[in-house]
């Protein structure tokens, strides 16, 4: 068993900063909890990092919604499209901010390209669209990156509220707000979903690594 705990740490120490090799080491040594050893995989604190990126992830989806409903009320669906356009980005920089992390919303059909996936969200994805075509559950994911950073990514499904502006256009997206959002995303590819289906990923990027 203490091999195979060697082994993975030794493969996790490679993917991540060369220079930190020894500090990281220790580090992963010292934060292993005794009961993970069982598993011999994660080289930190996997549970803790699950806990907190969900966390994030619910209350950024509460502050957009609660933002959104706002909007909605005093402006109607349209009001929504060009809140989102202006605030979304913003509204995640802010929140990700308070918590010390990067928060990003990814998907396999954008409607913003700015919110292209990178190689490792897009992994995500595609596991995610496998368990999806198997009828199997979406497990939020927790791992490092190429530079040692953890990042915790999970699911986001589509819900009934959402067909407005992700479903089919002219039949649950009113034509207008359609337009509108042609205008604002000339490439959207992100309609014609279903309820329940795989409408992208959170990557939530921690930062306070303690090995960094
Ligand atoms: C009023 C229209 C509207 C509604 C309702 C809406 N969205 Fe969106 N959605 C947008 C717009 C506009 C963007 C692009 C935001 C930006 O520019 O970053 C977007 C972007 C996204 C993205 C980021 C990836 C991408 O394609 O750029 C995800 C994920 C997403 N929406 C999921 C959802 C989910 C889940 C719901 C329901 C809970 C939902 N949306 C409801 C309009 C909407």
């Amino acid at each position: 068993m203490k091999k195979i705990l060697w082994i993975s740490v030794f493969i996790l120490t490679l993917s991540a900063c060369q220079d930190n090799t020894k500090k990281e080491n220790k580090a992963e040594k010292e934060s292993q909890p005794k009961a993970e050893t069982k598993t011999a995989k994660p080289a930190f604190d996997h549970k803790a990092y699950k806990m907190k990126g969900m966390i994030i992830a619910k209350n950024t989806f509460k502050v957009f919604k609660s933002n959104i409903q706002a909007v909605a009320a005093k402006d109607g669906l349209s009001g929504v499209v060009d809140f989102c356009h202006d605030n979304a980005m913003k509204l995640a920089d802010s929140l990700g901010k308070s918590h010390n992390v990067v928060i990003k919303r990814t998907s396999h059909k954008l409607r913003n390209p700015v919110n292209k996936p990178d190689i490792d969200s897009e992994a995500v994805i595609n596991e995610y669209l496998r368990l999806q075509e198997e009828h199997k559950p979406m497990e939020p994911v927790v791992m490092k990156d190429a530079d040692g950073y953890v990042h915790f990514y999970a699911p986001i499904k589509l819900k009934k509220d959402c067909l407005k502006c992700h479903g089919t256009p002219g039949k649950e997206i009113p034509e207008p707000v359609y337009k509108l959002i042609k205008s604002k995303y000339p490439n959207d590819k992100a309609t014609d979903f279903k309820v329940g289906e795989l409408r992208g990923i959170w990557d939530i990027k921690f930062l306070d690594m303690a090995d960094k």
